[in-house]
């Protein structure tokens, strides 16, 4: 999994595409018209009333610009932001020292929201709502509860899986946006705009056959683009044309959809030893040879996205659809 191309976890290499390539406006953020749109009204709003913006949460799959609207709201609200995750605040005094060092106005991320455990999700609670943290001090029957109030801040939280939050956290959220997957058009926006930050020469059609292999995220797109740039100068003179972008991909193993070997293993599994299912997905993890975690969470989604899978309480089955685009007949 780790040397997947297609995969939309962030991986090492993502961290250096990420700089410089991450939209620091609002106006420069392609796509997510919907959550874009929204923010753009409470944002102005909370500036005409010299308030600082409610709690947002942003939730959606891996790569599709959580992270990065996060830093923009911040800089469109001209805030300081300090970015923490669920799992990095242990105890619930980890959480109390950060929000007490909040200056006014600012912005606290806290990306994978829905891992923060119980007892540090609590601090949150009247964090959120009023502003003010209770604290225990001393022990044992002479422990007691003070509350310490704190400087008015927003709460930015975003997760991969929003089902996983608690109720009481979610409704403590004013600003709810669920991300969606790209475009082809807005994908291409995208890489034409990566390969103009990066100086990356790639005609119009080379852009769109990137974006069409992308899987809808953004992180995928600029990952692709590199990578088809260094076989363009090793391989062309330098230029990301259609045929250029063809040849590339062809061997980065990624076909028209951006499926992958992984991806075309799983389904021929399916069809090949099971008939097409429905197969259990411990049987498929064993006969693909993959995890069966890394099957559920990377592989399927996107396979069950595009129609190829369908999820059943008896296991997995192959659709007609599947049969088709992987080449196999139906009788
Ligand atoms: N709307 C957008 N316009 C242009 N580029 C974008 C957009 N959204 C994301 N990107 C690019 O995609 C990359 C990945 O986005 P980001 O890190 O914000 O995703 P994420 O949703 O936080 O992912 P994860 O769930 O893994 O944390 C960014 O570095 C950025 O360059
Ligand atoms: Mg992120």
């Amino acid at each position: 999994m780790e040397d997947r191309l297609v995969s939309n976890l962030k991986r090492e290499e993502d961290q250096v595409i990420d700089q410089g390539l991450r939209p620091k406006f609002l106006q420069d953020y392609i796509g997510q018209t919907k959550a874009k749109e929204k923010l753009e009204i409470f944002l102005k709003a909370s500036q005409l009333r010299g308030e600082s913006l409610d709690h947002v949460l942003l939730y959606g799959p891996p790569g599709l610009g959580k992270t990065t609207l996060a830093s923009i709201i911040a800089t469109e609200m001209s805030a300081d932001i300090r970015i923490t995750s669920g799992p990095a605040i242990e105890r619930p005094g980890d959480l109390a020292a950060i929000l007490t060092n909040l200056k006014d106005g600012d912005v606290l991320f806290i990306d994978e929201i829905h891992r923060l455990n119980r007892a540090v999700e609590e601090i949150l609670y009247p964090a959120m709502e009023d502003y003010a943290i209770d604290i225990i001090v001393g022990k044992g029957p002479s422990a007691r509860s003070i509350r310490l109030d704190l400087t008015k801040f927003t709460l930015i939280g975003a997760t991969t899986r929003a089902g996983l939050l608690t109720s009481p956290l979610r409704d403590r959220f004013g600003i709810i946006n669920k991300l969606e997957h790209y475009s082809m058009e807005e994908l291409k926006e995208i890489v034409l705009r990566s390969a103009g930050i990066l100086n990356i020469p790639v005609d119009d059609q080379g852009a769109e056959e990137i974006a069409l292999r992308s899987r809808g995220t953004p992180r995928i797109a600029n990952r692709l683009l590199k990578r088809i740039r260094d076989y363009a100068e090793v391989k062309g003179d330098g230029e990301i044309t259609l045929k250029l972008a063809h040849r590339a991909l062809e061997l980065l193993e990624i076909d028209r959809l951006g499926l992958d070997k992984v991806d075309h293993k799983i389904i021929e599994v399916i069809i090949q030893n099971f008939g097409g299912g429905p197969v259990g997905i411990d049987t498929l993890a064993a006969s693909t040879g993959e995890e069966k975690n890394t099957i559920e969470d990377v592989y399927e989604p996107f396979l069950l996205q595009k129609g190829f899978l369908s999820r059943t309480p008896r296991g997995r089955i192959a659709s007609v659809k599947a049969y088709d685009h992987f080449g196999f007949s139906r009788s």
